[in-house]
């Protein structure tokens, strides 16, 4: 299924286009389906993990200070609802992911069909990027205005916690209900002093999302 969403995304690219490139596993997919089909393509990655993987098939890397504004950025997602928005981090990129989809004028995101919920945050928390300080505050105001709470990313299931690409720590946000208005959980997540990120992506203008079955691909676009 993630095959099949991969190889429709591969269609939305062309030869001498300069992409962002989201991180995960599909997105691994998705490189390496990029490289064998040949097309000419120079990226902008979203993390450590992205910018080795492009070495490595010798895509060559460039970065938003030289191109500033990207026509598409290809990435995988966590969920996604009927409005297309989503919960991205799961691998812990979301503020890079958000930084290059947000400077991109089409967000082509690559799910298989298991991603694609009723509602955000029931079955997968949100992740939270935020400085370890903070952590405190955060479970504080996280409970008084949502009665969820949040928990620490550790390194492997052991101290010490896990570091993210920007020297921060990471934490989820376990919505015991899910989300009733993740527009608003968007906002007043990054409100809280300390943060510096949160994984809902509820306000991009432009996302398709290209949904791999069993046989195919559905291709899905906000109206
Ligand atoms: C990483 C992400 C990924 O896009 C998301 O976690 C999906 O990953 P995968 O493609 O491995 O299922 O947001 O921060």
């Amino acid at each position: 299924m993630k095959l099949n969403a991969v190889t429709e995304a591969l269609k939305y690219v062309n030869d001498g286009d300069v992409i962002g490139l989201g991180s995960g596993t599909t997105v691994a997919l998705f490189m390496e389906e990029l490289s064998k089909s040949g097309k000419k393509v120079t990226c902008v990655p979203t993390s450590l993990d992205t910018l080795f993987r492009a070495s490595k098939l010798r895509i060559p890397i460039t970065t938003l200070n030289h191109v500033r504004v990207l026509e598409k950025t290809f990435d995988g997602a966590d969920q996604v609802d009927e409005r297309l928005r989503l919960i991205k981090g799961g691998g812990g990129a979301l503020t890079r992911e958000k930084v290059v989809a947000y400077s991109s004028k089409e967000l082509v995101i690559m799910v298989d069909k298991t991603k694609c919920v009723k509602k955000l945050g029931l079955g997968f928390p949100v992740p939270l990027e935020f400085i370890f300080e903070a952590l405190p505050l955060i479970q504080k105001r996280v409970d008084e205005l949502f009665g969820a709470t949040v928990v620490l990313r550790m390194g492997q299931g052991k101290l010490p916690p896990l570091i993210s690409d920007n020297g921060l720590v990471l934490g989820d946000v376990h919505f015991k209900d899910g989300l009733e208005d993740p527009n608003y959980a968007e906002e007043e997540l990054n409100k809280i002093p300390g943060v510096l990120e949160n994984g809902l992506f509820t306000k991009h203008p432009n996302v398709t999302v290209l949904v791999g079955e069993e046989k195919g691909c559905k291709t899905l676009k906000r109206p």
